[in-house]
């Protein structure tokens, strides 16, 4: 059976639903966009997907689309037509069509594209992954300097994804400068002794919304948190390493660049800081 999916106002069969050849998102990556996981029915961090976006329009200077207030209603009823119990639901925005191409933005009377459409992924919280941690290799981070907005280029993301996959791994580690700024789609973290260690927030990295969640999380367990940038040699050494998103949660790294993290196995911290985020965003999901 088709998806049911969003398209400027309407409910559609996904095969009925149309975008112009000449949306910018399309010909220029002139768009922006949100991922929010969905767990019993419920949506996790809505809020913070919703004001994140709203930070993404207001940096690129790019109209809110007409329904931004109706935001939560489309999403649940997305969940509710689709029947999604645990998935995704893609959120999209695009500065629209002006019904040519131009470098130059289009005038205020040509209105924002909005596209929303579920992925439907039963188990995603009971993950195997999980349980066996993930592979990682570093590469050159050779994106654009504003990856704190999250715009829809995703094509160097998608070559590191590619390259990882060559090396029979699972994700990217991106370095600039020798350090760390974050996976593929996800944040990066590392473990030594007491302290969470991640990078500190700047325009070289996207604000995770499961980061903040996190580390809120880790304080409150009174676990020790470092905001700051780290080697991937630092990495290598730690005792435990792992990555947060929307579509993993909290998910352990075993391996970065073939040399084993810790025992090689998830750590405990992963572990428990795994568990307190699903439990406590189940509790507070809308
Ligand atoms: N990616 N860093 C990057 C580059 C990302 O693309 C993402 C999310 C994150 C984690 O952010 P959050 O916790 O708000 O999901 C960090 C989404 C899941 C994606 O592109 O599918």
């Amino acid at each position: 059976m088709s998806r049911t999916v969003y398209v400027n106002g309407e409910y559609l069969p996904e095969e009925d639903a149309k975008i112009s050849i000449f949306d910018r998102s399309f010909l220029m990556a002139d768009g922006v966009y949100e991922v929010t996981s969905v767990l019993d029915g419920k949506l996790i961090d809505f809020e913070g997907h919703r004001v994140r976006l709203e930070r993404s329009l207001n940096e690129l200077e790019m109209q809110k689309p007409e329904a931004f207030d109706d935001l939560l209603e489309i999403h649940r009823e997305l969940v509710r037509i689709n029947d999604i119990n645990e998935g995704m639901i893609y959120l999209q925005v695009s500065r629209g069509s002006a019904g040519d191409r131009d470098f130059a933005y289009p005038s205020e009377d040509v209105k924002p594209t909005l596209v929303l459409f579920t992925q439907n992924k039963p188990g995603l919280a009971d993950s195997p992954a999980a349980k066996k941690g993930m592979k990682v290799i570093s590469i050159e981070d050779q994106r654009w300097g504003r990856r704190d907005i999250k715009t829809v280029q995703l094509l160097y993301p998608s070559m590191g994804k590619m390259m990882a996959k060559a090396a029979g791994c699972d994700d990217a580690w991106m370095v600039q400068d020798g350090k760390v700024t974050e996976g593929t789609s996800n944040n990066a973290y590392i473990v030594k002794g007491n302290s969470i260690i991640t990078r500190q927030l700047s325009n070289d990295i996207l604000h995770g919304i499961t980061r903040a969640a996190v580390l809120r999380f880790a304080k409150e367990a009174q676990m020790k948190v470092e905001e700051r940038s780290f080697t991937i040699e630092e990495a290598q050494d730690a005792d435990e390493a792992f990555i947060t998103s929307a579509s993993t949660f909290v998910m352990p790294v075993v391996e970065i660049d073939g040399d084993q993290i810790g025992s090689g196995a998830p750590g405990p911290i992963a572990t428990r800081l795994r568990e307190i985020y699903l439990e406590e965003s189940r509790k507070a999901a809308v």
